[in-house]
Parts: C-alpha cells; structure tokens; sequence
C-alpha cells in the first residue's frame, strides 16, 4: 500500500487500523477493546489486552527458534571491546537478574531506577525490570547526583542499579560515588542499591545497602514473565519542560510493544535478522525505544555502542561499526555527523570501510540542517531521513516511512506525517493555518498507540501542559509549517526548551541554578545557534550592585554551579554579565529578543519593551564578549 493511502486508512478508522496492528505482537490476553478513554477523556490503547514487554523481546524468538541469532553487540571502542550475546544468553542472563531483584522484595507496581552507562547490563536491567513488572526509570549517566536525586524523590525506586564507572572517551566517571551522593541528597532512600562492577579501577565505595550485581544474577534463579495490563507503565523517562522539575513520561507496555513493532517496519524499514543500530544512548528515549525495546521485540540485532562519534578514537569509528557489523539501518543526531564532518571534511575515513550493507540512515534529536544532510549525501549514496518525534511519543511523528513507501526527500523537511498522527500547524486561537504558513505543531487527538500515558504523580501538568493549550489537540511544543505537498517543517521549540547535541535541556532549570549564585541579581538564560551542537545556552546575568566580583570568577563559577547541579552534559560554558535586561512593561524578560541579538537575527523592536535603550547597551557587550571565541 502506498504511503498516502496507508496514512488515511489510519486516520478514518483508528481502531480498525491498530487493532491490525497489534496482531503482530503475542498478548497473553489479547485485547477486546482497541480504544477507549481514562477518567480525563485522554486515549487509552488495548486497555483489556494482557501481554509482557520483556517476553517479546527474547523470550518469544527464542521459543520460535532464533536462540542462536545474535541479539545484543556490545561495541565499545573505549574499552576495546566487542562481545556479541545470542538471544538465549541476553533472554539467561535477563531472567536470573530478574529473579535476583524479586529476591531483593521488589513487585510489580513498584519502581527501579537504572543509571549505568552505555553497557549490555543497562539493557539487561532494563528488561529484567520489565520481567517481573516493575517500572524502571533510566537516568543519563551524564546528569550530576542532584538531577539523579530529583528523579528519585519523584519516583520513589525500591531499587536502583548501576555500574561501577562510565568512560568519557579517555576519561573514568566513578557512578557509584554520584549515586551515593544522590541518596544523601534525596528525601526518598531506596532500600537497595545493584552494583556493577565493571573492574576498571574506579573508586566503589560500599554502603550498606549495596549488593554485587554479579553475585545476585549467578545466585538467582530465573524469573518467567509475568503477565501485565497493557497499560501498566512499563518505564518512567524523565525530559526537560519548562519549569526546573523534569517531567516523568509515562508509557505504557501494550500500545509500545504494537508501536514499535510497527515503527521498526512501516518507518525504519527493518526486517526482523538484521542488524539495526541506533547510536544514542539508554537514558534518552532513543535508547528505549531503538536500542532496546523496538529492534528486541521485531527480532533485529541491535548495536549497543560506548563511544563517540569522534575521540573514540576518532572520526572512523562510525564507518567501522556499520563495516564491521554488517548494519542495514542506523540512526543518530545530525550533531554526530557534524562533529565528524568537522574532524573529517573529505570523508577520507568514509572511503576506508565498504559501507555497501548500509540502506538507511536515520536521523533524529535536532533539526538537520541542510549543510549536514548534503555532507552526508556527498559521501554515503543511502537515504538520509531527518524524522522528527519526542520523549512523549516514544516513537516517530514525522518521517519518510521508508518501509511503506520512499518519498523524495525535501532538504529541511523531516518529510510527512505517520500514520496514525493526524497533524495540523494552528495559530495561536487554534484555527488551522494554511500551507506555509507557521505556527504551533499540534495532534489531533487521538494520539496513536505508544505514545505518552501521563506525568508520573502529575496528571494536572499533563493536561495543563500537553493538552490545554488546544482542547482536542496534543501540543507538542515545537513550532512549524506545512507545505502544500503535506511536508512539514520544524522551525524550533516555541518554550523554554533547547537542544544541545541532541540533549533536551531547560533553559528555566538552568535559570533557576544561575540565579541561586550570590552575585547574581537577575539572570536570563537562552540557547543560542552553534555550528557543532545546533544550540548552547548562554546565561546573560546582572550583578547585585555593590557586588565586585571579576567577570572571569563569576563565569568560572557559575559554569561550574552547572556542571556539578545539572552535569557536564549541559555545556552551558559562557557567562555574559550585562546591565540590565530587556523586559516588557510588565516585567517580563524579553528572551526571543535577546536570543536575536545574539544570534544577529533580525529582529523588530517588540512595542511592549520597557526601554528601548538596553538594546543597545546588550549589543555592546555581546561584541566585547566575543561569544565566537568561546564556543
Ligand atoms: N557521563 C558523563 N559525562 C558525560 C556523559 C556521560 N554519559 N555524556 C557527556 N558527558 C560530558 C562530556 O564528557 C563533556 O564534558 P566536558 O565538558 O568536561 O568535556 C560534556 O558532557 C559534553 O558532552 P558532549 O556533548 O558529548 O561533548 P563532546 O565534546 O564529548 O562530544 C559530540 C560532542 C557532538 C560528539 C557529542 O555531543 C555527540 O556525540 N552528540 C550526539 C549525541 C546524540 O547522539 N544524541 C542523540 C540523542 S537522540
Ligand atoms: P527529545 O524529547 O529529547 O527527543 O526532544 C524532542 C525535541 O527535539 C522535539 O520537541 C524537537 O524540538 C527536537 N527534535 C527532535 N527531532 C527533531 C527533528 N528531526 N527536527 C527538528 N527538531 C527535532
């Protein structure tokens, strides 16, 4: 079926068209009803289906008779390892580590959080949780102990498990000492702590409450799986949102399970045996959704990569996995590329490795800018696909569904909407807007399945943030437009939020944490363009009067405040220490404005400013500052 026909089909019978769908994955109780309603009117999939996530990923090829097929490569080319695990060992290992964590006293209901680094276990951890019906919550290994402690506190683990230590390129980051700090921090104290110790050399203090991960997998028995409703909330993935709380997304294991399926095949093009590999990491929903959860459960072998796309040890290492490993489809951030194009220009590394296996390249995270898109074509003759989604769908909202039918690519569009998303630019009243012209990306509801349940102990902010804004519509918080082929274009967040290399972070967080600095009086934090990472953030700050701190220590300290509250990962490097801020009469700060400036994007002199005057005096400083040199 062709694509334009596919996507009507899904819109004009919603449930006829995922009722197909979810025959494609096994339930123990296969669903009744398709579609229903919460007690908030917001979509519920399959809501009488049983079935268990863990159990679709391994447990089902197994019994069908692909024990033998590679299911999980480790690379990892900042320990020189390479170490493949065939579905029996992954679905062994799994079920023992799940047997494990029952004996520790946690069940179904209850919660684990998972902050380990880019390694096999992380994955292990993930579907042992799945096993027995907890709910996991993977942290990015790059957020410092505070952010670890916020997540605790709101999803209250039973159990969190972790490594010993990750590798920034050549660098060792002890874990255990940051967790340990962030069960001091945290008002919540989980009762156990899993350690895996990875023998690197890194410093594992002991605490009372840790148990060797080892010694509680080889001392297990294994864990069969367990049968869960479909909408029991198989993780909880905390984002960046427009407040200094993170939201914790909550999906369920029914409407993903049939989602990803889906998406494996209709999108990526992704024949169950293959080799499929997407290059993020397990604590984005990247991770979940195509490390994990999607290539498990359609039978793919999945890439699970610890490196960089540059450093590790340099810009080959890319071009190597896919040689290496025989990948079909691959998926990562434009960023990647650009840091490769950077190292690399002329693609002389590209030339080395016989990329013939590859047949697609995704990518996802940020806008692809047109530059990367054409660098990319210019040296790998495969479909590169920009697909836009977010950690609340779990899965693609736009893309080239390049197992239904390959559309010419426009450069800039991250191409048409899915099937299932019926997807509308409106203008701030909520009407439709007409080809071309921009506005707000909005879903009509209902969302398909896979998509977000709820906020984790916050379904006011779910519906005040997603689903307020337009009643009828999911908000997506992304701005954009429709050509009058049906393309779309992401024009960029329209809150607070940036995206730096592909990270999701907010710009209010950053704010809060900027401000708490004792010289600071008031301070305005923004993204601004960067050539390698899409955006960084920019803090602009006003001193208290009287205050005589150098700029130098200031800058010094608040980009450390950053690194130690929110973690490295946050790049948030320059300090720009103006007068005053530009604000509405209201008091309001004029961000979009500042971010203009910044970037040296025309701009009109908004009629509600206080004083027109502080335009000036920011311009000044930005060409003393010499923001350029700094990045
Ligand atoms: N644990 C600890 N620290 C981490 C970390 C982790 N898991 N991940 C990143 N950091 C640290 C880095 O060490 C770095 O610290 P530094 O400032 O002391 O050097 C900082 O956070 C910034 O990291 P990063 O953005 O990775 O910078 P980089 O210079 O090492 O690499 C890129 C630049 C572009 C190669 C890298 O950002 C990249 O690969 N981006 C793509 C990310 C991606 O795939 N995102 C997809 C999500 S879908
Ligand atoms: P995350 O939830 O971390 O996946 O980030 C989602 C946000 O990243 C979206 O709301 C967009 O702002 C941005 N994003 C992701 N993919 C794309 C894309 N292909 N084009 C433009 N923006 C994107």
């Amino acid at each position: 079926m062709k694509y334009l026909e596919f996507y009507q089909k899904s819109l004009d019978n919603p449930e006829v068209f995922w009722k197909e769908q979810a025959e494609h994955i096994q339930w123990y109780k296969k669903p009744q009803t398709i579609l229903s309603k919460d007690k908030n009117e917001y979509p519920l999939w399959y809501a009488d289906g049983e079935l268990n996530a863990c159990y679709l990923a391994l447990d089902k090829h197994i019994e069908d008779g692909y024990g033998e097929q590679i299911a999980i490569i480790y690379d990892s080319p900042v320990t020189q390892t390479v170490k493949k695990y065939t579905y029996h060992e992954v679905k062994s290992e799994v079920a023992k580590l799940a047997g494990g964590l029952l004996s520790l006293g946690i069940k179904k209901g209850e919660t684990a959080v998972i902050y380990m680094p880019m390694i096999p276990q992380a994955a292990f951890a993930m579907l042992a949780c799945a096993r027995i019906g907890v709910t996991h919550s993977v942290v990015f290994g790059g957020f410092a102990p505070h952010e670890l402690a916020i997540r605790i506190d709101d999803c209250k683990p039973k159990i969190i498990l972790t490594a010993s230590s990750g590798i920034e390129v050549d660098r060792l980051i002890a874990y255990k000492p940051l967790v340990d700090e962030a069960i001091d921090l945290a008002s919540h104290k989980p009762k156990k702590v899993v350690v895996f110790n990875r023998k690197l050399g890194a410093r594992v203090p002991f605490k009372k409450y840790d148990v060797d991960y080892d010694a509680l997998v080889y001392g297990s028995e294994e864990a069969d799986c367990i049968s869960v409703e479909s909408t029991h909330p198989l993780y909880v993935l905390y984002t960046s949102g427009t407040t200094g709380k993170p939201k914790g997304i909550v999906r369920d294991t029914g409407g993903y399970a049939t989602a990803l399926k889906f998406s494996m095949q209709n999108i990526y093009g992704a024949q169950p045996g293959e080799v499929f590999w997407a290059a993020s990491d397990v604590g984005w929903v990247v991770g979940h959704s195509y490390i994990v959860y999607g290539p498990l459960i359609n039978r793919n072998t999945t890439v699970l990569f610890e490196g960089k796309p540059i450093k590790t040890p340099d810009a080959s290492t890319f071009w190597r996995v896919i040689a290496e490993h025989q990948v079909k489809v691959m998926f990562t951030a434009p960023t990647a590329i650009r840091a490769i194009k950077k190292e690399d220009p002329n693609g002389e590394f590209i030339k080395q490795y016989d990329l013939s296996c590859l047949r697609t390249q995704f990518l996802a995270g940020e806008r692809c800018d047109v530059a990367t898109l054409e660098w990319y074509n210019q040296h790998i003759p495969v479909p590169a696909i920009d697909h836009w989604w977010q950690t609340e769908s779990g899965w693609p909202m736009i893309a080239n569904m390049m197992g239904v039918e390959f559309l010419p690519i426009k450069p800039g569009s991250a191409g048409k909407a899915v099937t299932g998303y019926h997807i509308q630019i409106l203008g701030e009243n909520g009407q439709e807007l007409n080809a071309n012209e921009e506005g707000y990306v909005a879903i009509k509801l209902p969302l398909p399945p896979g998509t977000m349940l709820d906020l984790w102990n916050d379904s006011e902010r779910f519906h005040s943030g997603y689903l307020q804004k337009f009643p009828g519509y999911y908000f997506s918080g992304d701005g954009g437009f429709k050509d009058d082929e049906g393309y779309i274009f992401i024009t960029g967040r329209v809150d607070d939020v940036i995206n730096v290399a592909g990270h999701r972070l907010s710009t209010a967080e950053m704010e809060e944490i900027v401000a708490s600095h004792p010289a600071v009086a008031e301070c305005a934090v923004i993204g601004v363009n960067d050539d390698l990472r899409g955006q960084i953030p920019l803090a602009m700050v006003v001193v208290k009067t009287g205050n005589e701190i150098e700029h130098f220590q200031l800058e010094y300290e608040i980009v450390h405040l950053i690194r130690d509250q929110i973690g490295a990962v946050a790049c948030l490097r320059n300090v720009m220490v103006v007068q005053r801020l530009p604000k509405t009469r209201s008091g309001k700060i004029l961000r979009k404005l500042l971010r203009s400036i910044v970037d040296k994007i025309d701009f009109q002199i908004p009629s509600t400013i206080d004083d027109e005057n502080i335009i000036d005096e920011i311009q000044e400083v930005m060409n003393a500052y010499s923001l350029s040199k700094q990045r």
